[in-house]
């Protein structure tokens, strides 16, 4: 964090950096990841509550279908669960209870790189669950992994055997090589009767994809414009808000949803913070997200690529997501 010169505004270093990139390069962009501020985590709470926004709603139901099965096929009495992005950890509860209430022992390692999310979640889950024990590590999902890992290797009283957990469809964010990558840096933590629960949203008509992102509420507009007022805000940006639209749809030829922000007009933006001006064209576009869509079939090539296999595919009657339980592909089972 750097003062600005002329103490108006307090730079975040990485998000100025990475907006002046971005709106440099021929396609304009900004990371997704940015869209979660305060305003943003709680405008994607309310995405989540749109009719036509299923993910979360399906996920949730298919998880507490399959949750007993997932347990059993844990084979052990004692876990340690890792979650990667613990949000407002509603869906872990629908996992916590069935395992609290028949295995002999539970631990519950949230990882989140917001603070405050961390300890409100862990707050409440120690208030909620007497016998559960919660660890929670706010950093970064590798490093947080290694930390845990550590500690769980140091404590005899800590289950052993463990189960990631990676739902809401997070890894959609991802291009299917970069999923490949991150699915390969998860498994140099597990061993070989440890597991990964992942939630995938599966390819299906654009129709219903495209009405998932373009809510008619429009709260997912203005999730996707709140970016823009974000930068207003803590760059000292001169968005005006009226002058871009939302656009988001399918790309059937990529698998996935692209969410822009359209400039209605020609015009020039000043970012005070970066001391640039901006030119957007009409019709120019920032790309803001990729949100990337499966088939089973391209599923199993990115696990298999990432040295795991799928033991158990959770889907609902509709085939509109899966939650798929990750094994190690052992060297002794490889041919
Ligand atoms: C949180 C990345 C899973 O891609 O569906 C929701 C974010 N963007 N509506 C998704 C999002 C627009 C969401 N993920």
């Amino acid at each position: 964090m750097i003062i600005h010169n002329n103490e108006k505004f307090i730079v975040n270093n990485e998000f100025a950096t990475e907006v002046e990139k971005g709106l440099n390069d021929k396609q304009k962009h900004i990371s997704p990841k940015f869209f979660y501020d305060k305003n943003g985590s709680r405008l994607f709470e309310e995405i989540c509550e749109q009719p036509e926004y299923y993910l979360n709603r399906i996920e949730s139901l298919i998880l507490k279908k399959s949750v007993n099965e997932i347990m059993n096929m844990l084979e052990q009495n004692q876990i340690s669960i890792i979650e990667l992005g613990n949000g407002n950890s509603l869906k872990t509860r629908i996992l916590l209870r069935p395992f609290l209430s028949n295995l002999k022992k539970v631990c519950y390692f949230p990882i989140d790189v917001s603070l405050k999310m961390l300890k409100n979640s862990i707050r409440d889950l120690s208030r909620e669950y007497v016998n559960l024990q919660v660890l929670g590590i706010c950093s970064d999902y590798i490093s947080g992994l290694i930390k845990i890992n550590e500690f769980i290797k140091m404590n005899d009283n800590i289950p052993k055997r463990k189960l990631i957990i990676f739902l809401g469809s997070s890894i959609g964010n991802f291009d299917p090589m970069e999923s490949v990558d991150f699915l390969y840096s998860l498994r140099r933590y597990l061993r070989k009767e440890d597991a990964l629960l992942i939630g995938i949203d599966l390819e299906k008509d654009k129709t219903i994809l495209d009405r998932a992102y373009n809510d008619r509420k429009g709260i997912t507009a203005k999730f996707n414009l709140n970016i823009l007022s974000r930068i207003n805000r803590e760059l000292g940006g001169k968005f005006k808000l009226s002058t871009f639209e939302h656009k988001s749809f399918y790309n059937i030829q990529k698998h996935r949803i692209e969410m822009h922000l359209e400039s209605k007009i020609d015009q020039q933006v000043r970012i005070e913070a970066i001391g640039k001006t901006f030119c957007f064209k009409k019709c120019e576009t920032i790309h803001t997200e990729n949100s990337y869509k499966y088939s089973q079939n391209r599923l199993k090539e990115v696990v298999k690529n990432a040295g795991l296999e799928v033991k158990k595919n959770f889907t609902d009657p509709k085939k509109l997501y899966s939650l798929v339980l990750l094994k190690k592909v052992s060297d002794t089972t490889k041919s």
